[in-house]
């Protein structure tokens, strides 16, 4: 069983752990309570999706796994920033993450904001250090993720989840909403590796592009679901967190059913971009369902 993949998620996250480590300032290095902070802020927790999407597609792409570290743990970095702003009083006002008081509770809210700044450039310097590629195909992954991370990606998509709030958006609305929010990193984590592959074909490129915005969206409805019939102490975030803020979300546009109606469709399409790939990306196929059938 070459592709197991599920026997290799405990390696390669063992994998991700060391290399985050190592990207990380000491937590003893002057300032320490800064360094503390972004520590507490990537490490002890997560799935890790993002970047067990990069290494799957890595693997289907028969890449080199040494390649794909910096972007998983950069991506990896700004996912963390992202979260660690998504908690602050003034956005969505959350006080537990991962199981764990959100960094503004265990440190304080200037603490949080200065960690949640430090990992994204951060997250720059460690892509901009990967080895083995042309200098046209480390800036197009500098690229890439910038472009994920800003205003027309996952900050974009929060400036607009907070405008939302209160209001009913059109479901093609929410779905742009969730795209730029939570799908442009998912995006670019697969995407970052089909850059890496220098000799892909177009069609195996858009296959994956189509691929990984489809799985990106279905993540952020999964994730509205959990927060309505999940449990905190399962979530490991304050449950029911949507509708005390009145957000906008799939599960109160359109209710629960059709929630999970949209997300298994949307896994169906993702599923079938991955057919011109056979056995190779059994791996990405493990994850896409994992991402709509977890619990947590
Ligand atoms: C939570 O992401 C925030 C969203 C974009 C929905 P994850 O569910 O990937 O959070 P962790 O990293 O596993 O904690
Ligand atoms: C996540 O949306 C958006 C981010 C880019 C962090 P949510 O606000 O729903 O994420 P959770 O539920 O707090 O993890
Ligand atoms: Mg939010
Ligand atoms: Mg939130
Ligand atoms: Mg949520």
């Amino acid at each position: 069983m070459p592709h197991a993949f599920e026997d290799r998620i405990a390696a390669y996250t063992e994998r991700l752990e060391q290399k985050l480590d190592e990207a990380l300032p000491l937590a003893s290095t002057p300032p320490a309570r800064l360094h503390e902070a972004m520590r507490y802020a990537v490490q002890g927790g997560g799935k890790r999706v993002r970047p067990l999407l990069v290494y799957a597609t890595g693997e289907c792409l028969g890449l080199d796994l040494s390649l794909l570290d910096a972007p998983a743990v950069a991506i990896e970095l700004i996912h963390a920033f992202s979260l660690v702003h998504d908690d602050l009083p003034a956005m969505d006002d959350d006080d537990l993450r991962r199981g764990k008081p959100t960094v503004h509770k265990a440190y304080d809210e200037a603490t949080a904001i200065l960690a949640a700044d430090a990992l994204q450039p951060l997250a720059f310097s460690v892509l901009a250090r990967v080895d083995g590629v042309s200098a046209a195909v480390r800036t197009r992954l500098v690229q890439l993720i910038a472009n994920a991370c800003g205003s027309t990606g996952m900050t974009g998509g929060q400036a607009i989840d907070l405008s939302a709030e209160g209001r009913t958006l059109s479901v093609a609305d929410l779905e742009h909403m969730y795209a730029l929010k939570t799908g442009a990193l998912i995006h670019a984590s697969v995407v970052a590796a089909s850059l890496l592959q220098e000799n892909l074909p177009q069609r195996d490129a858009a296959a994956l592009d189509n691929f990984a915005r489809a799985i990106g969206i279905a993540f952020q409805i999964k994730d509205d679901i959990l927060d309505v019939e999940g449990e905190t102490d399962v979530i490991g975030k304050p449950a029911g967190s949507d509708v005390a803020a009145n957000k906008a979300t799939y599960p109160a546009l359109l209710g629960i059913e059709a929630s999970r109606a949209r997300c298994d469709e949307l896994l169906r399409g993702a599923l079938a971009q991955l057919e011109c790939f056979g056995n190779r990306a059994t791996p990405l196929d493990w994850l896409a369902r994992y991402i709509v059938e977890r619990g947590h």
